[in-house]
């Protein structure tokens, strides 16, 4: 099959691509704000271009299915920076259905997120538990899938939806643990944590998140939660970053319940429904952190 993977030479896409490529021709389509051209394998052909521009149409001519991971990635740039999740994730996903649709591909799979549960969900949360996002990242992902599922409902458009928990890696550029190995690095003797250490989310390495993707993909249903089957705190974390690191850091908490506004203190997804087609994670939230740890300070 042709693919084309936007946002493929991000930390997910990237990984994402080499898998592909084993059985397929991958396009990887990014306009570089984060992603990386070392992150992709030579067989992986690389186009340079913003979602948001036109020209789209002329890259997914020839595709047959696009998995749409291009976006700003990062949760909390709303209230600083008011438009970026609406150009990106709404205006960028609406220019990738648009041009998907007029060039005649057969599937699309849209990358999303755990917080378009919100913070009042049951936990574990299953998929069809309301979409109740508190952060504008989240309401942006949650209008992206509806955009999707009305392109797909109107043209008959095949669709596949990942909701995605934290995932982790040693190709991350940010987040909670690459966070703390740049502070450790910087100042070892202490460690200042947002909020008060106990927001307890899941963690995924991104290698199992890969496997479950190419899972849902395969799949006849359209929407799945990607996670690992359990939490960690935030403590937790840091206690994993400093034993790696040998460090015995002192703590110091900015204090409340969320890491910043819009965060959702506490995260766990169901994961049964795509276990009950075939896909297990390798790791747990505490060994995914530990891997990564471990990945990033080799790197
Ligand atoms: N990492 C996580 O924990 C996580 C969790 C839930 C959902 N997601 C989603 O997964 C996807 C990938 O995230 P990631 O963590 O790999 O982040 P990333 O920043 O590494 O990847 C995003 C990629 O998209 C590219 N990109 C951004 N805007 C673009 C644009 N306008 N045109 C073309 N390319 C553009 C970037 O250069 C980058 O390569 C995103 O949609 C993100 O919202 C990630």
């Amino acid at each position: 099959m042709k693919i084309a993977v936007t946002g493929g030479a991000g930390f997910i896409g990237s990984h994402l691509c080499e898998k592909l490529v084993e059985k397929h021709e991958v396009t990887a389509v990014d306009n570089f704000s984060s992603g990386l051209r070392e992150n992709l394998p030579e067989k992986v052909e690389i186009v340079e271009h913003d979602i948001k521009e036109k020209g789209l149409e002329e890259i997914f001519q020839d595709k047959d299915v696009v998995f749409h991971l291009a976006a700003n990635p990062k949760v909390n740039t709303f209230p600083d920076d008011r438009d970026k999740d609406f150009d990106e994730n709404l205006e960028g996903t609406h220019n990738v259905l648009d041009a998907a649709e007029t060039s005649n591909v057969e599937e699309i799979i849209f990358t999303s997120s755990s917080v378009v549960y919100g913070e009042d969900a049951e936990i574990p949360t299953p998929e069809d538990a309301n979409l109740d996002p508190i952060s504008m990242y989240g309401a942006t992902k949650a209008g992206g899938e509806h955009m999707c599922s009305v392109y797909s409902e109107i043209f008959d458009i095949d669709l596949t939806i990942v909701r995605l928990a934290n995932i982790v890696g040693g190709r991350n550029q940010k987040g909670v643990i690459y966070d703390f190995i740049h502070k450790l690095k910087d100042n070892p003797e202490k460690l200042v944590i947002l909020g008060n250490g106990k927001q307890r989310k899941s963690y995924l390495h991104v290698e199992d998140t890969v496997e479950g993707f190419i899972k849902a993909w395969e799949s006849d249903k359209t929407v799945f939660n990607i996670g690992s089957e359990d939490s960690i705190d935030v403590d937790g974390i840091a206690e994993i970053v400093a034993e790696e690191m040998d460090l015995e850091p002192e703590y110091e908490y900015t204090g409340g319940e969320k890491g910043w506004e819009g965060d959702v203190p506490e995260m766990r997804l169901s994961i049964e429904k795509l276990k009950n087609e075939g896909w297990r994670p390798e790791h747990n939230s505490s060994s995914s952190v530990r891997k990564t740890v471990q990945e990033l300070l080799d790197r």
